[in-house]
């Protein structure tokens, strides 16, 4: 029996359906990319963007059937609240050149598209021959910018969501299941 936090209003994907397509995604994108003759060193990078990649990243990485390399990069764009600031600042960089290669880059959750957007044309601007983009959670609906993912979990509706990565005031990212925060009581919550 999974643990409900006071803050949640509803479960809307369970640990046991994030693992099974956690699974089906590393299946499907290690078969995408050994048929990529082209990839280069023969290894893929993979950047997970902390800190709410995490729990995917763990779960995704397992479960992948081709050489892959695991970089971080740090960006900040909610400051610790429940709305999205502006621009999208990288705070801490991956430290490999990444001049011809592949990059995957690994996301908990796409909204409004403006880090990923931002990050991929970084990654390209500094070289990479590729870019592309695994994310567990898809936003559709809070899209500011025309930002699709390579490859997605599970459509989620506009609302805010907590754990499996997904933070309110940096907490939160350890719950097993993603779910629906109760907007009334994060309002006036106390930790
Ligand atoms: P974007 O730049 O608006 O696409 O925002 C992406 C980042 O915002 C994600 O990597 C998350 O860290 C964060 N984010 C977006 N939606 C939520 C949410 O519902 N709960 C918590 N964090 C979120
Ligand atoms: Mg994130």
């Amino acid at each position: 029996m999974e643990n409900i936090h006071p803050l949640v209003k509803e479960i809307i994907i369970t640990n046991a359906q994030i693992v099974e397509r956690s699974r089906q995604l590393a299946i499907k994108i290690s078969e995408f990319y050994k048929q990529d003759l082209n990839l280069n060193q023969n290894s893929l990078l993979c950047v997970g963007l902390l800190k709410g990649c995490i729990p995917f990243m763990a779960e995704f990485i397992k479960h992948l059937e081709i050489e892959c390399e695991t970089q971080y990069m740090l960006v900040s764009s909610f400051f610790g609240g429940t709305k999205a600031s502006g621009t999208p600042q990288i705070i801490l960089d991956i430290p490999v050149v990444v001049v011809n290669r592949d990059i995957l880059i690994v996301e908990d959750i796409i909204d409004s598209g403006l880090t990923l957007k931002m990050i991929k044309e970084y990654l390209l601007l500094k070289g990479a021959s590729s870019v592309r983009v695994v994310t567990l959670l898809d936003k559709k609906q809070g899209r500011k910018v025309e930002l699709d993912a390579d490859w997605s979990g599970f459509d989620v509706p506009k609302a805010f969501l907590i754990g499996f990565g997904l933070d309110f005031e940096e907490k939160l990212r350890n719950l097993p299941y993603v779910a629906i925060a109760d907007s009334e009581k994060i309002k006036k919550w106390k930790w």
